[in-house]
């Protein structure tokens, strides 16, 4: 197999689909309640690539060099019969299978997914604090849940990691009470700098806590020292705890941006190509898909879409660039 490079080297290896834009949540840096609340127009289930359509698609990107498949939304856990997406995407060899997911329904969910062959799970959670968790997802939802569900994806065998947005004056005073919980338990927590992904968050500069303070704020209670990056295309800066009780990461999309190494692509719920985070407009795959397009055919096309690809937006990003005109989170699935 050849390797496919875009125009700055970089290959294809990572695949994030968002299979709904619809959620059980509404995190007020993502999906606020002003926006997205009951008039609001999501997609029609015929909009929705099907399961058989995104094994295709999936069956196609592997063999362009796609190697890690992430499962997103919305959230991914509110598609129907989603295990059963998990075992046709199983079925395609080298594929290593992920999901990102807010948590809320892991506790009925992990094991049927672990036995479909999910191989690893990302639990989004924010903060510890029932009552500060309540008002981040804003449908006033328990942490408890969440914390259950991160216990039945490990009883399941799903290795487990935990992202956790930080937003300032919204959860920034619950870093050590986050780091902290999971210290020593194996799983990794990552932190994400609150990014300026769509509009509806009204995403402002002095709201990123960076990944500088996130750091200075563990390590003043639990020392830390850092680690190199395993991969190029990896996105967490990583830290040890020197006492050995494991290590945290820092997204610092913001902050210290790492377009340089990015091998990831985007698949919207309704069969839309981003090859940015940041890529307002993507590529059609969905109507080649439903007009009889072949395999090779299919192939031909992203393999073209990726070889033109230029996308380092947050490396371009400054103040101003926040009022272009971006793609949500909840459509395009982080
Ligand atoms: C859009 S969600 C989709 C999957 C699932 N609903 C969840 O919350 O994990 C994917 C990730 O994006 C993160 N996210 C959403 N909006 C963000 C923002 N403005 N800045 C940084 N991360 C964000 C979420 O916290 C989550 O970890
Ligand atoms: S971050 Fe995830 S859980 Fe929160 S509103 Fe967005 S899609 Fe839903």
């Amino acid at each position: 197999m050849e390797q496919l490079l875009d125009t700055l080297g970089r290959p294809l290896e990572t695949l994030r689909v968002s299979i709904t834009d619809r959620c059980n949540f509404r995190c007020v840096y993502c999906m606020p309640k002003e926006v997205y609340g009951r008039d609001h127009a999501f997609l029609e289930r015929k909009e929705l690539l099907s399961f058989e359509e995104l094994e295709r698609l999936a069956r196609v990107f592997v063999q362009l060099g796609v190697r890690k498949l992430r499962l997103t939304g919305g959230e991914p856990l509110v598609r129907r019969n989603v295990e059963h997406l998990v075992e046709l995407l199983h079925g395609i060899p080298g594929l290593e299978l992920a999901l990102t997911t807010n948590g809320a329904l892991l506790p009925q969910k992990a094991a049927a997914l672990a036995r479909a062959g999910l191989d690893r799970v990302t639990v989004s959670l924010d903060s510890v604090d029932d009552a500060t968790f309540r008002a981040l997802n804003d449908v006033d939802f328990p942490v408890q849940t969440v914390l259950d569900g991160i216990d039945a994806a490990a009883a399941a065998g799903l290795r487990v990691k935990i992202n956790a947005v930080v937003k300032r004056g919204a959860n920034d005073g619950g870093i050590v009470a986050l780091a902290e919980r999971f210290r020593g338990t194996g799983h990794t927590l990552r932190f994400i700098e609150y990014m300026d992904v769509g509009h509806t968050n009204g995403w402002r500069l002095d709201d990123v806590v960076s990944c500088d303070e996130i750091v200075a704020a563990i390590d003043a209670v639990h020392p830390l020292e850092p680690l190199e990056l395993e991969r190029p295309d990896d996105t967490a800066r990583r830290f040890r705890y020197r006492d050995g009780a494991g290590e945290i990461g820092v997204i610092a999309s913001v902050t210290k941006p790492f377009c340089g190494g990015c091998s990831r692509a985007r698949l919207s719920a309704e069969g839309r190509l981003h090859t940015c985070l940041f890529a307002l407009k993507g590529h059609d795959l969905r109507a080649p898909l439903r007009s009889g397009a072949s395999d090779e055919e299919l192939l031909d096309a992203v393999k073209d879409i990726w070889i033109r690809r230029k996308d380092r937006y947050s490396e371009l990003r400054t103040a101003e660039t926040s009022t272009l005109q971006k793609v949500e989170m909840s459509y395009i699935g982080g």
